[in-house]
């Protein structure tokens, strides 16, 4: 394997970090790599709102499905999907004058344009997580930014068109972690070739015959099986339900 394979295939998930800052220079090198990342039509979608403040880190701990690690990253990132640079600067060259001109009306930023700005800026966080650990920063990405959307639009300032879509913490390995790298579902149920397959039952039981190994009696959720148990934990849990319900407000910037 060359170092960029080696590099992506050692990642995982890092959720307790060494108590030392990153410095200037991984923080650079990072945030330069990131800018490489490709962006539809080189038009950069997206900001980056670097965390360093502590207090700022303890809110976003909490608001974050209380996840206390999230307070301890030496850095946090957070990938927001950004039309709002464009917008602004389309009015400042007289975009309405000139449509006008032509018989034509301004098309607000919707929910294409949203969802064009996600791409971009989760192709650039990934950029920053393989960035990271080819520099020995681990990194974990933290999905529950997309909750308490009100919260976090005045936490973090954002206007009408910029939407958190990720956060990322960051931190050194301490010397001397072994990676444990967590098993994923086999190719042959990720990789199609030419047109969709829908699983027949007996495909999608193999698919997860590794992960019910994971299953336990005696539950806390009562469940009978991984299936239920895992639906319990994740899907009906009441941080999916404060997403779905974040989520809803969030799409409503983008519709008109
Ligand atoms: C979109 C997304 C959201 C995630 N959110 C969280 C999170 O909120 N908390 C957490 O501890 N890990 C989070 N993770 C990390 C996943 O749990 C992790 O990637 C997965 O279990 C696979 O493990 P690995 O990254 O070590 O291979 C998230 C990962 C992704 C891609």
């Amino acid at each position: 394997m060359n170092d960029v394979l080696k590099t992506i295939n050692r990642r995982n998930s890092l959720r307790l970090y060494k108590d030392k800052k990153i410095s200037d220079e991984d923080l650079n090198l990072i945030l330069e790599s990131v800018m490489r990342a490709p962006t539809a039509g080189n038009q950069m979608l997206y900001s980056i709102i670097l965390v360093t403040k502590q207090e700022l880190k303890d809110k976003l701990s909490i608001s974050c499905d209380n996840q206390p690690f999230i307070k301890k990253a030496p850095l946090i990132m957070i990938f927001v999907a950004d039309q709002q640079k464009w917008y602004d600067y389309f009015k400042l060259s007289d975009i309405d004058e000139y449509l006008k001109e032509n018989n034509e009306e301004f098309r607000n930023p919707k929910e294409a344009d949203f969802l064009l700005a996600c791409e971009d800026a989760l192709i650039a966080a990934q950029n920053a997580v393989i960035a990271a650990e080819s520099l020995n920063i681990g990194s974990c990405y933290i999905g529950d930014i997309l909750e308490n959307f009100e919260y976090h639009k005045e936490l973090l300032n954002l206007p009408k068109y910029v939407t958190p879509i990720t956060m990322i913490c960051f931190g050194y390995y301490e010397d001397g972690y072994n990676s444990k790298r967590r098993d994923r579902f086999d190719k042959k149920y990720i990789v199609f070739e030419n047109s969709y397959e829908r699983l027949s039952n007996d495909r999608l039981k193999d698919m997860f015959k590794s992960r019910e190994k994971l299953y336990v009696e005696n539950n806390k959720y009562n469940a009978k099986n991984f299936g239920q148990m895992f639906y319990a934990r994740k899907i009906g849990a009441d941080f999916s339900a404060e997403m779905e319900r974040s989520v809803k407000e969030i799409l409503k910037n983008w519709k008109n």
